[in-house]
């Protein structure tokens, strides 16, 4: 990874954010993407003087485009974002088509940056996207954000073949401590965790971020999903 260049989508918070901090310390040259710049900014202070701040909404096809156009060739890329996911819950007999098409935007947001990046990332580079471990155990009343990371996964592996020797991976995470829940509901996790999961930990950013960070580096992985759940699918 050391002076190699690495594209995160999803900087500012959650997975994101800890796998730049762990970029940052083999040495790579780190694009920081986001929406919020002011949250970018302050991890750029954490980071130091490799790191890039591109503020970006993934959903703006042109501000993808031009973002990608200006950060040029580069090594990596790793896609962790996604908005408000927890709070589009809704059963299919009354799911408004505003939520329907919000529930995509995880794909939307994919297929964006993937189509940018592709006429940029060196032939030798990686992306890994990332899915929900919800696409083997689904959630109730969430089936439009389950079917968005359904289509993350076959999305890549189809990439996976049309972008070779590029490889391009996906993670599946569990329940992860991260800003997609609220304060209330990680605490309830994290007893929930300790009950059931075989690992009795709830999953911590840091620990998603690492698995990122291997598939990336490793040569002989790609159009693989790796379950990163402590077990979720195993009970
Ligand atoms: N945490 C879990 O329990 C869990 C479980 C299963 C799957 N996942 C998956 O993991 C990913 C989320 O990672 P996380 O848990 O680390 O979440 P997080 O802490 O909420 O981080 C989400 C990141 O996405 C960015 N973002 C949101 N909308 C964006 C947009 N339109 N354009 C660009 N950036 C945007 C946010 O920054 P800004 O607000 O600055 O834009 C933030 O940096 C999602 O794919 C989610 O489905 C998470």
């Amino acid at each position: 990874m050391k002076d190699k260049k690495i594209v995160i989508v999803g900087a500012s918070s959650g997975i994101g954010r800890e796998l730049a901090k762990i970029c940052a310390g083999k040495g790579a040259i780190i694009y920081l993407v986001s929406r919020t710049e002011s949250k970018l900014l302050e991890l750029q202070q954490e980071l130091g003087e490799k790191s890039f701040v591109q503020p970006m909404d993934m959903l703006d096809e042109t501000a993808v485009n031009e973002t990608f156009r200006q950060i040029g060739e580069f090594d990596y890329m790793a896609l962790t974002a996604v908005a408000d996911e927890t709070k589009l819950f809704s059963p299919i007999k009354s799911m408004p088509t505003e939520i329907a098409h919000r529930g995509m935007e995880k794909f939307w947001g994919t297929f964006n940056c993937c189509r940018a990046a592709a006429n940029y990332i060196s032939k030798e580079g990686a992306m890994v996207l990332t899915s929900s471990i919800a696409i083997y155990k689904p959630s109730k009343n969430a089936s439009i954000m389950n079917a968005a990371s359904a289509a993350v996964g076959v999305f890549a592996k189809a990439l996976a073949l049309e972008i070779a020797p590029t490889r391009v991976s996906v993670v599946a995470p569990g329940v992860v401590g991260t800003g997609v829940w609220t304060q209330e509901e990680t605490e309830n996790y994290k007893e929930w965790a300790k009950k059931t999961l075989p690992v009795e930990h709830l999953g911590t950013p840091q620990e998603l971020a690492y698995a990122y960070y291997s598939i990336l580096t490793n040569p002989y992985m790609t159009g693989s999903i790796t379950n990163v759940d402590g077990g979720l699918t195993l009970i």
